[in-house]
């Protein structure tokens, strides 16, 4: 069991939560991600890891609840605690000596952005963020990012902060005024793929963090295949980065819808149980 410690809303949609993990936080390295599972019932499921304290022996999510899952994690308070926390998984980021780099996140990317952004600055690389959202009140990390990266660029869909664009938009200026060695991109698979598709003309190394279904995080279920130049590969244990000139987008996307009934279905269940009164009870 996992003591929540921390908790805390930045937005309708995404909460950051930060949970007692001694094992995990000692380990703990930039781009890596643990797989929580809420309650005996739940499923298990991936999240980036936001931060960690080895001292404290606390590790810290940044969570969007988009359905059942991350739902029941966002619905806990300080003092619940979360069954199991398996981690951390997946390789860490390499992020010496790489030059200029832009990390883009997208949504809730942005949290997921973050700690590889801080680890390219702390290993002493010259680093500018992108932040996408869709509108203004779904901006986050903004200021956590700010503390180590001056050059900070954010886009909202809707014009309401920043840049009225997309997150490609300032990528196209930023490429086409100066040499970069890297853009690093974590958010939605479309803006991943639109990222991707500029930087290949570019000729820009770009890597994308993979946020395929996962299940098991050992490459054993299969649940995370992707296309890698033409081969399979899992991104749990393979990734969860990757070259994103070699990654088949329009595979990804269909793998990414294949469970939609069931979710829908999961999620109409939980609403259900949360209007007859039984989400305290039964998180
Ligand atoms: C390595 C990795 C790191 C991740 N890090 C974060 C993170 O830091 N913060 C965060 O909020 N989310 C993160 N995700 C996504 C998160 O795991 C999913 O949102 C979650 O599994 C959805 O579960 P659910 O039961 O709440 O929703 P479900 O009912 O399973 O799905 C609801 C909706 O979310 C979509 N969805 C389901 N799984 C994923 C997925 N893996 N990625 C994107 N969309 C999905 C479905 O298509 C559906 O529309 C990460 C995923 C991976 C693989
Ligand atoms: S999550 Fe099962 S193979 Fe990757």
């Amino acid at each position: 069991m996992h003591k929540i410690t921390r908790k805390e809303q930045l937005n309708p949609e995404i909460c950051l939560v930060e949970f007692k993990a001694p094992d995990l936080a000692k380990a703990a390295e930039a781009g890596q991600f643990v797989i929580l599972r809420i309650d005996e019932t739940g499923e298990r499921f991936p999240l980036t890891l936001y931060d960690w304290d080895s001292e404290k022996g606390t590790v810290t999510v940044v969570c969007q609840a988009v359905g059942v899952s991350t739902k029941k994690l966002c619905a806990l308070e300080v003092g619940d605690s979360i069954l199991d926390a398996v981690g951390p998984l997946g390789h860490a980021t390499e992020t010496r000596d790489i030059g200029k780099v832009i990390c883009i996140g997208g949504g809730v990317g942005t949290a997921e952005a973050y700690p590889i952004a801080r680890a390219m600055k702390e290993s002493g690389n010259d680093v500018t963020v992108i932040i996408g959202a869709r509108t203004k009140d779904l901006v986050i990390c903004e200021d956590d990012i700010r503390q180590f990266c001056d050059d900070v660029y954010i886009t909202t869909d809707d014009g309401s902060y920043g840049e009225k664009g997309f997150v490609t938009d300032v990528l196209k200026r930023l490429l086409e005024k100066e040499e970069h060695d890297l853009v690093f991109a974590i958010g939605p698979v479309i803006m991943m793929k639109a990222v991707s598709d500029l930087t290949r003309e570019s000729e820009v190394r770009t890597l994308v963090s993979l946020n395929s279904i996962m299940i098991d995080g050992t490459g054993m279920c299969g649940g995370c295949r992707l296309l890698f130049d033409g081969k399979p590969k899992f991104a749990c244990v393979d990734g969860p980065e990757f070259d994103a000139h070699l990654v088949d987008f329009a595979d990804l996307m269909k793998r990414g819808d294949r469970y939609k009934d069931k979710e829908t279905e999961a999620a109409s269940h939980y609403e259900e149980q949360c209007k007859i009164g039984l989400k305290k009870n039964n998180k």
